[in-house]
This record gives structure tokens, C-alpha cells and sequence, in this order.
């Protein structure tokens, strides 16, 4: 059976605060003048959180940001060209727990011949339960991992994210937003996986945790894939650290007044939190690199389980079966990249 790092939600974000005091060896990398003219950047959820923050920041950077949400989308987008002073942001709509929505989305941007410098998979939640979507599979489960599988490839295969340039001096960077709660979740177990399971909050802590253990060993083989030899394509994992977001919104009453006073008072507010990540979007320090972790603005190794190779190759198969067990416009995907 499965298990995360964490089932105990106050822990859980005691232990984030906790990161807070370790040494932080790149902060002073970010500077005020680097900036993204001239580069397309997606960010998946941007109408709360680390998600609008970045989206700000990018494109007070000089980015075109297209940025997606579920709702609040005009709202959204008016507030981030106020907020960035930039009038280079569209907001796009995405519901990723629901599969017809990522291959819409796409094919949108297909249709407008978008070219992606910088893919952002921020979107996530944390559920406090099991909640099953229209193509059977558990939320957190679907919007926390498969989406971004499915968004990816898509994004690939489609040449939204163009590969075999190897040349040029600034590729293309696919960056997950994950959580270092991750480390100490256990081995994928595919008993469980894909599987419709009900659970409640301390297993929707847990799970939390285990599925960014996925989300990771995912991005490793896909970093792998992608790159044989040399970089073509930069994919990278972060976690931005305990950032003070709307993430426990759904967490049951006196749990979420709980967690609400530990956020406010001790979390980092998402402009804050955005920093690491805007820095690993475009930083020359990883052009030519791939597969790296930043805890924030600290370089260093996932859990170790994300790089055995037997267990990337695996997750990638059973992803890709099972993707093609519930979604029929699955078909034509190619998955060798
Ligand atoms: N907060 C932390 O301390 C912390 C720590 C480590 C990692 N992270 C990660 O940081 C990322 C951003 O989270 P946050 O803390 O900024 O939380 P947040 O404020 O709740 O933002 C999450 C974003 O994801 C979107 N989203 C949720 N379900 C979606 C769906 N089905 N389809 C499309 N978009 C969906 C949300 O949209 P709606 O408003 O419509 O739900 C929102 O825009 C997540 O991946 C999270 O796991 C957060």
C-alpha cells in the first residue's frame, strides 16, 4: 500500500516552515534585470496563488504569458495586466480534471501556432477526500499528476513545445511544480494506481505527498527521454516552498482555521515563493542542464526512488495505458516523447 511523507496536516506545513531557515545557496542569483523578452511562457492555475504570482512576474519580466484558469478568467486576466503592468496576458481556459479540456486547450493553442519558451505545470490541489472525475479516476490523483502527463505529450506532440534545435542557445524548459513532501513517500505502487480509492483527510495528506512522488519519477523519465546525449529540451522539478495560497481552501472547518493562522503567520507570500521558480524559468544557469530540483532557491536530489530507471520506464508505460483506457481521443498520441 502507498504511503506519503506526512498524514498529519499540521506537521506537514510545521515541517515546510522549518525550510525556511535552510541555506538558500542561489537567492542572490535572481536579478532584477533578467527578463523574458522575445519568449512565450504557459503557466497552468494562475488565478490564485503561486500560479498569479508568477504569471505577474513574468510578465512584468517582459514575457508573453498565456496562463490558464478554471474560472474567474476575465477577472484574472485584468488583474494580471494591472498587477504586471504588462498587456502581454491571456488567460486561456483549463479545467485539467477533466480530459476533454486538455486536448481542447491544446488544440487551441495549435490553432494559433503558439511556440512555447517556457512550460509552468503549477496547477494542483489538496483534497481533504477521495472525489471521483467524470473519467473515473481520483481529482487529486488526476489534476496533480495524469494532467500534466497528458498536457506535456500533448504540448510535444503537437510542436507546441519545439524540439531538435539543439543549437540554439535558449531551449525550451518544461518546469513541475512539486513539493519536497515528497521525499520519504513510498514506491509507486500499481496495485493502487489509477484506481478510484475513497479516502479521507490524513490519507488525502499522504497522498498529497505520494502523488508529487509520482508527478517527480515522471518528469525524471521524461528528462530522459527527451534528451539523448545532449539537451534539447530543459525539464525541471521545484518546490516552492510553504507558500501562503488558497491550497487548503476545501480542508474541513477547524482544520482549515488551523492551518489558515499557520500560513498567514509563518508562510511566505506566493510573490515570494515565485522568485525560485521565475529563476529556474531563466536563469543561463540551466541552459544545457536538465532534470535538476530546487527546493526553493536550494539546488539539490529528489528522493531516490525518482531515479531508478526500472521505475521511470515503468510509470511510463502503466501512465500511458491507462490514459488510453479512459480517454478515446488518446489514439494518436505518441508516446515516445
Ligand atoms: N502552498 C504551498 O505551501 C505549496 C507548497 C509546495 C508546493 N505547492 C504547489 O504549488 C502549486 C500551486 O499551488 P498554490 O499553493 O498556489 O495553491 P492555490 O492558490 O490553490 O493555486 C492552485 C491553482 O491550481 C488551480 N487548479 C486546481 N484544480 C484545478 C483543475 N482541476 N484544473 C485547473 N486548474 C486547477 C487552482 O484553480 P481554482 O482556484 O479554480 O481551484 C489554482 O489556480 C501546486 O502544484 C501545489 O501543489 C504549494
Amino acid at each position: 500500500m502507498s504511503h506519503g511523507r506526512f498524514d498529519n496536516p499540521v506537521v506537514a506545513s510545521l515541517a515546510g516552515f522549518l525550510d525556511l531557515f535552510r541555506k538558500q545557496e542561489f537567492s542572490d542569483r535572481l536579478k532584477d534585470d533578467d527578463r523574458f523578452d522575445g519568449r512565450t511562457c504557459l503557466i497552468t492555475g494562475v488565478n490564485s496563488g503561486l500560479g498569479y504570482a508568477l504569471a505577474g512576474e513574468m510578465a512584468r519580466r517582459g514575457a508573453r504569458v498565456i496562463g490558464t484558469c478554471r474560472r474567474l478568467l476575465d477577472e484574472t486576466e485584468k488583474n494580471l495586466k494591472a498587477h504586471s503592468g504588462s498587456d502581454n496576458v491571456e488567460i486561456r481556459f483549463l479545467d485539467l480534471s477533466k480530459i476533454d479540456s486538455i486536448h481542447d486547450f491544446v488544440d487551441g493553442l495549435a490553432k494559433d501556432k503558439i511556440n512555447l519558451d517556457v512550460s509552468i505545470m503549477n496547477a494542483g490541489v489538496a483534497l481533504p477526500g477521495a472525489r471521483k472525475t467524470a473519467s473515473g479516476q481520483d481529482e487529486m490523483f488526476q489534476v496533480n499528476y495524469l494532467a500534466n502527463v497528458m498536457l506535456c505529450t500533448l504540448l510535444l506532440n503537437k510542436g507546441l513545445i519545439r524540439r531538435g534545435n539543439k543549437a540554439s542557445v535558449v531551449r525550451p524548459r518544461i518546469i513541475f511544480i512539486s513539493s519536497d513532501s515528497h521525499q520519504g513517500s513510498s514506491y509507486i505502487d500499481y496495485e493502487e494506481f489509477g484506481r478510484f480509492i475513497p479516502y479521507g483527510v490524513k490519507k488525502g495528506i499522504a497522498n498529497y505527498s505520494y502523488f508529487k512522488l509520482i508527478l517527480n519519477t515522471y518528469a525524471t523519465e521524461l528528462s530522459g527521454r527527451l534528451n539523448d546525449g545532449s539537451v534539447d529540451v530543459g525539464v525541471h522539478v521545484i518546490c516552492p516552498g510553504p507558500v501562503h495560497s488558497n491550497i487548503i481552501r476545501e480542508a474541513p472547518f477547524v482544520l482549515r482555521a488551523i492551518l489558515g493562522t499557520i500560513f498567514r503567520v509563518i508562510f511566505r507570500s506566493p510573490g515570494k515563493a515565485a522568485l525560485p521558480v521565475v529563476y529556474m524559468a531563466i536563469s543561463p544557469d540551466y541552459e544545457g542542464r536538465t532534470n535538476e530540483y530546487q527546493h526553493m532557491f536550494k539546488r539539490k536530489k529528489m528522493d531516490e526512488k525518482v531515479y531508478i530507471p526500472e521505475e521511470g520506464k515503468k510509470l511510463w508505460e502503466r501512465s500511458y495505458a491507462l490514459w488510453r483506457e479512459i480517454d478515446d481521443r488518446a489514439g494518436a498520441l505518441d508516446e515516445t516523447r
